[in-house]
């Protein structure tokens, strides 16, 4: 069985084995946060680094940028986001539950169950701040709730010091902070969670061509994620649901634990937001052809993707439990590229040092070659088996007496449980 999981199921996984914790955990908490444990946070650099691999080292059409999260509040003015980033929120007026109105099922407050609320109003969803020792109303700006607006802010300086030929894309990986009114679905709806972006500027006449296009690449990356075809979907936003800014948008949604829920977004949003800054900086944003041909405002196709979402997604595509004589395993089918241990290397018995000294050689010499490895000792060695499938090692290294003889040891597959005596020599081949 893979994939049918209940969210319980991988939040349980993620703080036993150390992928993720809730914020501020010691003091109770703080609704919205989530750390990253050890293999989190190196499951997310694999996710990050492959989505940077695929859609920015591999090209040469792409340009890096990493802009400052505090930004000229005129930024978040022009934009838009001032007033129309906004959720509509009610007030339970029995328990006084401030909820958001969109997410209320059955007409019932979800903390009291009685079914009276305020009139809705628009709660800006931008954590303000502010910038130097005076508190007042200059002094005020926001955390970032997009990092695409440092990519639009920097169009001009990127256009300045390369020259690059359109179509060409700018892409920047960063935190984004929303205050939602209501956190929800461990790290699905977070009020800090962190943005892979790409603005693609095109010539106005070809955004469709461009669009296509990136909507393939999406399904190739997703599918490089290991997340099987048919629990994702394309979601066509109508009109009406569109962020302020687009002119088309799909959502690319994934069956999650929690249900059918966008995992991305592909959004067309024309030069609403180079126009809006040459409106309010007075600089052009107009892109001259090399060709002398005439000079125009680019349009955008944004990709937007969420870390997050897409850890969630692949933790759950990759959970999968079958009967290992005749006992119940739980396993991550990880795809290789982005397990956090690639290989895990045990002797036998812990309290052999003849055993542990040949370990942790073979340790050593892995270590150097794949670097995801790591040494395990605890336990024997059907818990490791165990912890190791948990955390989607696709292989454990065991060395036992023989070992000591005959320079072989036994490599076990994770998604097998299949093992094979090899020579250590050959272990680097076996698994590369
Ligand atoms: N620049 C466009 C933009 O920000 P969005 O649909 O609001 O578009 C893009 O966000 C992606 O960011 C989402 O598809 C999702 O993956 C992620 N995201 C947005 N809000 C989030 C939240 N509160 N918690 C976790 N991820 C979130």
């Amino acid at each position: 069985m893979s994939g049918e999981v209940s969210l319980e199921t991988i939040v349980s996984l993620c703080k036993r084995r150390g992928f993720m914790y809730q914020g501020s955990e010691i003091y109770g908490g703080l609704a919205g946060t989530w750390d990253y444990g050890p293999l989190g946070t190196v499951l997310k650099r694999k996710i990050l680094n492959l989505w940077w691999e695929t859609f920015v080292g591999s090209r040469d059409d792409m340009y890096d940028i990493d802009s400052a999260i505090l930004m000229n509040p005129k930024v978040w003015q022009a934009s838009g986001h001032v007033d129309t980033f906004t959720d509509p929120l009610v007030e339970c007026q029995n328990c006084h539950a401030r909820l958001r109105e969109d997410y209320i099922k059955d007409k019932k407050c979800p903390v009291c169950g009685k079914d009276k609320f305020s009139e809705p109003r628009q709660f800006n969803m931008m954590f303000k701040t502010n910038i130097g020792p005076v508190q007042d109303e200059k002094s005020i700006s926001y955390l970032r709730p997009e990092t695409a607006q440092g990519i639009f802010t920097n169009f001009k300086n990127v256009v300045d010091s390369f020259y690059p030929d359109v179509p060409f894309g700018m892409a920047q990986i960063g935190k984004a902070f929303r205050n939602e009114i209501s956190p929800r679905d461990f790290i699905f709806r977070s009020r800090e969670f962190e943005q892979m972006e790409i603005e693609y500027f095109v010539h106005p006449e070809e955004w469709e061509k461009a669009f296509e296009q990136w909507r393939k690449d999406i399904h190739k990356f997703l599918k490089a994620l290991g997340l099987p075809a048919d629990k994702v979907h394309e979601l066509e936003v109508p009109d009406a649901d569109r962020a302020h800014y687009s002119k088309r948008t799909i959502d690319f949604e994934f069956d999650f634990p929690i249900g059918r829920e966008e995992l991305l977004g592909l959004a067309y949003r024309t030069d609403f937001d180079l126009m809006n800054i040459q409106k309010a900086s007075g600089k052009s944003m107009e892109y001259r052809p090399k060709d002398g041909g005439a000079p125009f405002v680019p349009h955008v196709i944004e990709p937007s993707f969420g870390v997050e979402r897409a850890m969630m997604a692949v933790l759950s595509a990759a959970y999968t439990e079958d009967e290992v004589n005749g006992e119940k395993r739980a396993y991550l089918k990880l795809p290789a590229d982005l397990a956090p241990v690639k290989v895990a290397v045990s002797p036998l018995l812990k309290n052999k040092p003849e055993l542990a000294d040949k370990a942790r050689e073979v340790y050593k010499m892995l270590k150097k070659e794949f670097g995801a490895v790591m040494y395990d000792d605890n336990g024997n060695i059907g818990k490791r088996y165990r912890r190791q499938d948990e955390i989607g090692t696709p292989y454990c290294v065991t060395i036992d007496f023989d070992t000591l003889e005959d320079d072989t040891v036994t490599v076990r597959s994770r998604d097998t449980t299949e093992q094979k005596r090899i020579k250590i020599a050959g272990i680097i081949t076996t698994m590369s």
